[in-house]
């Protein structure tokens, strides 16, 4: 069952979705070489408790802390811990909020310093996919077309494309149907969307193997070749006529 929302919680969604923005906005300035990734995750929690919200995955499942900061080869849902930031590293951070009730979940990946090409390009081409996903959102298309227009960045770059981590609908939970394959699948095919769906696209690539493993921690998910790899995510409201984005301006 996908959720619709009503003006009411749009507002309330909103609300969160610009807490969320204005932490990866601030973190810009903030990761640096000799930064701890836990110190990212406490500049997060402390400007989202700040504003009257909650950290959405503190807790989440018992995940430890505020954000996941996921290092180069490391995809996704990585603890932070004492690890110092470096230059050359590229930083995913994810990161949601909860405001009266109402969840939003965003992602960004930084380049510190200086990358090669190729892994600069892979940062540029996730957003891309991100933006390509979004830009064809609105009420009456099927899901799939979301997913094709993501995997299709993907697949003209030669990226790896993990296919056991997906987007999904957000909103009073941090997980809501549906799963949002970041390439094309059948199961979307038979999804329509409609205006009030809320949904978190977050298109996941790699410079090589779309295999991965989990960590012993049990949340870090690494690439199995150790590529490199990047992630961008936005909460997105569908219209009748497009889409908002919930995490951004
Ligand atoms: N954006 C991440 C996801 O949808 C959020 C993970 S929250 C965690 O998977 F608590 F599970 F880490
Ligand atoms: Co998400």
């Amino acid at each position: 069952m996908i959720s619709i929302k009503n003006e009411q919680e749009i507002e309330l969604m909103r609300k969160s979705g610009q807490i969320t923005y204005e932490v990866l906005m601030k973190l810009k300035d903030f990761i640096k070489p000799g930064v701890t990734t836990k110190d990212i995750d406490k500049f997060a929690h402390d400007y989202i408790v700040s504003h009257d919200a909650t950290p959405s995955f503190l807790g989440y499942e018992g995940y430890p802390a505020s954000t996941c900061v996921s290092i180069n080869d490391m995809v996704v849902h990585g603890i932070p811990d004492n690890t110092k930031i470096r230059n050359g590293d590229i930083v995913s951070v994810d990161v949601g909020s909860i405001y009266k009730g109402y969840h939003s979940d965003s992602a960004y990946t930084y380049i510190v310093g200086s990358v090669d090409k190729q892994t600069e390009d892979l940062v540029n081409n996730t957003r891309k996919a991100l933006y390509a996903g979004i830009s064809v959102i609105k009420e009456g298309i099927k899901l799939n077309e979301v997913c094709s227009a993501i995997g299709k960045v993907g697949r003209e770059n030669g990226y790896g494309i993990f296919e056991c981590l997906t987007g999904h609908g957000v909103g009073t939970t941090l997980h809501e149907d549906p799963y949002i394959p970041n390439l094309s699948n059948h199961e979307s095919e038979g999804i329509i969307l409609k205006s009030g769906m809320t949904l978190a696209i977050e298109p996941m690539f790699s410079l090589g193997t779309k295999e991965v493993w989990l960590l012993p921690d049990e949340w870090g998910i690494i690439t199995r070749d150790g590529s490199v790899a990047a992630h961008f995510e936005h909460t997105v409201l569908v219209t009748k006529d497009g889409y908002e984005i919930l995490t951004g301006e």
